[in-house]
This record gives C-alpha cells, sequence and structure tokens, in this order.
C-alpha cells in the first residue's frame, strides 16, 4: 500500500475504468436480447440496425475502458515493482558485508528480480483481473436474476458442482508450478556457477561431468513441469466438458420455456450470456487467488529484505577534529570473531598503535589475521571487545561515512567492474578529471600498459576484470587508492602479484605516498617490510612483537623464520 500512495490519482482512474469497463461488459447481455428479439425478430431492417448500433457502441465503450484500464494498471504494476526493487537494492547496498556471508548472492538476486516480477505481474494483471471479475460477476448474477429467476436458481446450484473439480486441479497445478519455478531457478543457479569458474571445469576436463550433472537438473525440472501440465491439460478438458455439459442443461430448460413461450428467445440469449460471465468470473478468482497468494509470499520475502537492518550501526556524530591531518590509529585489547564461526577467536586481545603519518608492515604466516585488521579498521565488522580508536575517537561513534573517507584500501583481490579503465580507476573519485586519473596511474605504473591497451583508458576490462592479468589488475587498483588520496592507506600485499621489476616501480611510487599519511601495508616482500617505519609481527591473531628489521631479526624467532623461508626476493644489496 505505501508503495502504491504516490500514484493515488492513477488509481482512481484505473478504478474508474475498471467500474466503466464492467458497466459496459454487463450491459451487453441485454444488448444480446436486444438483437435477438428486436434485431432478429423485429422483422425490419431499421430494428436490426438499431440493435447493430447498440452492440457496436457498447463495444466501442468495452474497447475504450478496457485500454485504460489495461494501461493504467499495467502501468502501475511496472511502476511499483520498479520502485520495490529500488527500495530493496537500497537497502542491500546499506548492509553490513556479513549479511552475504550467511545469505547467498544468488538467493538475494532471484528475489530482486524473480520476486518483484511476480509481484509485477500481480499487481499489472492478476490483481485486476481478480477484481475485475468480481465487479462483473456480482453484477451478472444480479442480472441474472432478473432475467430470470428460475433457472438463475437451478444455475447457483450447477455452478459449484462445475466449479469443485476445477478448485481441486487447480491447486495441484500450483503446487506443481511452484515447484517448477524453483527448479528453474536452480538450474540457472547451476549453470552460472559453471560459467564463473569454466578455466577450473575444463583445467580439469570435468565437462562430461557437469553436463551429465547439469543435465539431472533440467530432467528434473522437465519432469515436474511434465506434470504440471499433465494436471493443467486435465483441467482444461474437464472445464470445457463441464461448460457444455452444464450449458446444454441449462439450454434445455430454457428452450423448453422459450418453447412454451414463458421466456422470449432474447431473454435466454442473455441468461446465457451472463450465466457464463458468472462462471468465468468465479474460474478467474479461482484461478487468481493461487497467484495472490504467491504474491504475497513474495512481497513477504521482499518486505524481509527490505526490513533488514545492517548491523553496523551508523548513529555515532563524533567527527574528527581536524579533517586535513592524518589521525592517529590504535586498537586497544581488541577480540573479534567472525560471526560465521563464532567460537574462533581471528584478533584475540590485539593491540596495536599505528602513528600518525608514519608507515607500519603488519607481517605473519597466511591466516594470522592480517587481512582482518583492515576488515575491522574499515567496519565491515564490530569486534566483540575492545575498541578502535581514530584520534582517540572509537571508530563506532563516528559517522561512517567520515570513518571510510579517510581511508583507501587496495585488496588482496582487486575487485574490478564491467566497465572501461577510467571508470575502474575514478570508482573512489568520480569527479575526478582526465589528468588526475593519468596522474594516479603513471603513480601506479599502469599508464605504460594502459595506453597499450586496444582502446587506451576506454578498453573494457570484461566482468571483473578479466582481460587483465592479475599485476594489472593490482595496479588498477592501486591507481585508485592514489587517485582518492586518503589519509590512511592500507595495502594488504598490494603488490603480491607482480613481477620483481615493475614491483619495484611500484615500490617507488609507494615511497612517496607513504610520506604523506598514515599507512599500513601488508607484506610479503622484504623490500617492501623494509621500507616501512615499524614492523609488528602477527601471529594467532595477536602481535607477537614489533620494531625494526634488525631487531626482530634478533629478538623474533617467527619474524628470522618468516625472513628466510617467506618473504620473497631480497633485501637492498642482492
Ligand atoms: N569472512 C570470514 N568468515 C570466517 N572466518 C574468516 C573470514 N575471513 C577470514 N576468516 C578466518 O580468520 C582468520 C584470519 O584471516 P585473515 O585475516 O584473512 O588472515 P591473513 O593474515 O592471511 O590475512 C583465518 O583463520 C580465516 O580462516
Ligand atoms: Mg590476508
Amino acid at each position: 500500500m505505501g508503495f502504491l500512495k504516490p500514484y493515488k490519482l492513477r488509481l482512481l482512474l484505473a478504478s474508474i475504468a475498471l467500474l466503466f469497463t464492467a458497466a459496459a461488459t454487463l450491459s451487453m447481455g441485454k444488448g444480446v436480447q436486444v438483437l435477438i428479439d428486436q434485431g432478429f425478430g423485429g422483422g425490419s431492417v431499421d430494428d436490426l440496425r438499431y440493435a447493430i448500433t447498440l452492440i457496436l457502441t457498447l463495444g466501442g465503450a468495452m474497447a475504450i475502458g478496457t485500454f485504460l484500464r489495461f494501461y493504467l494498471v499495467s502501468w502501475l504494476g511496472e511502476r511499483v515493482s520498479g520502485d520495490i526493487r529500488l527500495a530493496v537494492f537500497d537497502n542491500i547496498v546499506r548492509l553490513n558485508p556479513g549479511y552475504f556471508e550467511t545469505n547467498r548472492s544468488g538467493e538475494i538476486m532471484s528475489r530482486l528480480t524473480t520476486d518483484t516480477t511476480l509481484l509485477q505481474t500481480i499487481i499489472g494483471s492478476s490483481l485486476s483481473m481478480a477484481l475485475r471479475s468480481s465487479l462483473t460477476l456480482s453484477g451478472a448474477l444480479v442480472m441474472m436474476f432478473i432475467t430470470n429467476l428460475k433457472l438463475s436458481l437451478i444455475i447457483t446450484v450447477g455452478i459449484p458442482l462445475v466449479l469443485l473439480p476445477i478448485l481441486v486441479f487447480g491447486r495441484r497445478v500450483r503446487k506443481l508450478s511452484n515447484q517448477s519455478q524453483s527448479s528453474i531457478a536452480s538450474v540457472g543457479t547451476y549453470a552460472g556457477e559453471i560459467i564463473q569458474n569454466i578455466k577450473v571445469v575444463q583445467s580439469y576436463t570435468r565437462e562430461p561431468y557437469e553436463s551429465s550433472a547439469f543435465s539431472r537438473e533440467v530432467e528434473r525440472a522437465f519432469s515436474i513441469a511434465r506434470k504440471r501440465i499433465f494436471t493443467r491439460s486435465l483441467l482444461i478438458g474437464a472445464a470445457i466438458f463441464m461448460l457444455f455439459a452444464s450449458m446444454s442443461g441449462m439450454l434445455w430448460s430454457g428452450g423448453r420455456s422459450v418453447l412454451s413461450g414463458a421466456m422470449t428467445g432474447g431473454e435466454l440469449g442473455a441468461f446465457v450470456f451472463y450465466a457464463l460471465m458468472v462462471g468465468s468470473g468465479v474460474a478467474t478468482i479461482a484461478e487468481v487467488w493461487g497467484e495472490l497468494q504467491r504474491a504475497a509470499g513474495a512481497a513477504e520475502r521482499l518486505l524481509d529484505l527490505l526490513n533488514t537492518k545492517s548491523l553496523i550501526d551508523d548513529s555515532g556524530r563524533s567527527k574528527l577534529a581536524n579533517d586535513r591531518k592524518q589521525p592517529d590509529v590504535a586498537f586497544n585489547d581488541v577480540t573479534f570473531s567472525y560471526p560465521t564461526r563464532p567460537e574462533f577467536a581471528a584478533l584475540k586481545n590485539f593491540s596495536l598503535h599505528i602513528e600518525r603519518g608514519k608507515s607500519l608492515a603488519l607481517v605473519g604466516p597466511s591466516g594470522a589475521g592480517k587481512s582482518t585488521v583492515f576488515e575491522l579498521l574499515l567496519r565491515f565488522y564490530d569486534p566483540q571487545q575492545g575498541e578502535i580508536v581514530l584520534d582517540d575517537i572509537n571508530i563506532r561513534e563516528m559517522p561512517l561515512k567520515q570513518l571510510r573517507e579517510q581511508m583507501a584500501l587496495v585488496p588482496q583481490q582487486p575487485a574490478l567492474f564491467t566497465a572501461d579503465v577510467k571508470y575502474n580507476i575514478a570508482y573512489g573519485k568520480a569527479t575526478a578529471s582526465e589528468q588526475e586519473v593519468f596522474a594516479a596511474a603513471k603513480a601506479a605504473h599502469a599508464h605504460e600498459f594502459i595506453t597499450q591497451l586496444p582502446s587506451g583508458y576506454a578498453s573494457h576490462l570484461g566482468e571483473q576484470g578479466v582481460r587483465l592479468s592479475g599485476g594489472q589488475r593490482q595496479r588498477i587498483a592501486l591507481a585508485r587508492a592514489i587517485l582518492n588520496d586518503p589519509r590512511i592507506l592500507l595495502l594488504d600485499e598490494a603488490t603480491s602479484a607482480l613481477d620483481t621489476q615493475s614491483e619495484q616501480l611500484v615500490q617507488e611510487a609507494l615511497q612517496e605516498l607513504m610520506h604523506k599519511r598514515t599507512t599500513v601495508i601488508i607484506a610479503h616482500r622484504l623490500s617492501t617490510i623494509l621500507h616501512a617505519d615499524k614492523i609488528a609481527v602477527m601471529d594467532h591473531g595477536q602481535i607477537v612483537a614489533s620494531g625494526t628489521h634488525e631487531q626482530l631479526l634478533q629478538s623474533c624467532e617467527l619474524y628470522a623464520r618468516l625472513a628466510k623461508l617467506q618473504f620473497r626476493d631480497s633485501g637492498p644489496g642482492d
């Protein structure tokens, strides 16, 4: 109802059109009576002309009314489902990332598309069919009784007998069509996953397996569909038989009244017309009733999505004092478990101080919790214990927008959008000029390879940037962060996919960047680590040691081991 509210006027016009069409349709029964009794029975061409003109006028009125009703109601259906889609998406993009770990993105997508589409057909057609049918149904019922009382009574008893099997079969059809819908959805999901991982599938030569697994899905969908169409065909056949059987009964009884003179042929004609309207009205309502129930289900699921609240509370209003300066960052005794693994602490009593304007290298074995530090800093999750402060303000007390505007993250797996290079670099700063984009790309040593792409900065990168190498993707992500000119720069193994030579070039650019801001850099390369002001060693969600390279080599066994085995390439002088 809330979504319909802005379109009150259209709703009113649609209702008027609905009433008008119903009236015109009902008058048609009288038109039939006039046509038979006066037009055919009157014996003169003038009478016939009059009757035909009447029918034509009513037909014209029905056409205009139907046009308006169909247009307005379908318009409402499309508009409202579009609005719902927008509102749901608006809510989804604000949800905390943890939500998407427990709710499959495929299901959310299907709610956004299938459920809204369902709602659109319901609002745009089924609902109006139900309304129109109940209007004409009640009208026709009244007209039927007015036309002939005795016959009407017979019909009123007969209709339920006809409808009973239709209702029973109809319910079964509906159930099967629901199953059918969801099995089609799973066919789509399956194919989607295979296409996304096509290189893995082909490299392990699993095509025959995937084909046969997919064919099982398809066959399952088909066998459900076959049951559905069989039941439906049966339903249609039964309905047609019932319809003509009851018509024959009606015509037999009514025909004898016509023969005995108790009723005119026109009256019988009008009566049959109204009886058909009543029958088809009831059948339509019975059919769309199920659809309305499905729509209620869809609406409920959409409202669920619409009302899901982000677990990250954004009501804090404490602003950083000086917006220009880089803030000091500190983790104070932070303990955090990911919501999907509540028993496992990714960070345990974790304390860390990152001085303003300085750079800190985080090192440690894989799974130590390094990336988790960034996730918490960006408030994708809130820790269960302890606090994270920027210049002594708890980041929970800060508006999310201000917090995140301080930082730029270059993630381990750079995320690119299906668009061109320029769009991807300017993603964090849509207002950037071409010159700024070029400068950022040059600083990230991406300019050279970008200009060699078929259309330079306008080259399309394909879905998720599939047309680039890992190292190229990283440099685009780096350029994006550079262009954003953040006060806190977060680099998560941002140069791991680069070859040694371009890594060295990027490294130089990073030196420059790091001078002007607070930087936290998760690194595997000794050359990167050596350039940091401070090194912190992490293991099992804790800081186990910190200091300079030389100090740590002496004092920290883990660091010495990592330095020897894991840090690729070599220090200066090698
Ligand atoms: N989204 C997640 N849900 C549950 N557990 C996670 C998630 N992300 C990371 N973890 C777990 O948290 C631990 C730390 O991960 P991470 O911070 O990514 O380590 P790394 O030091 O390699 O960057 C790992 O044991 C990992 O399995
Ligand atoms: Mg990591």
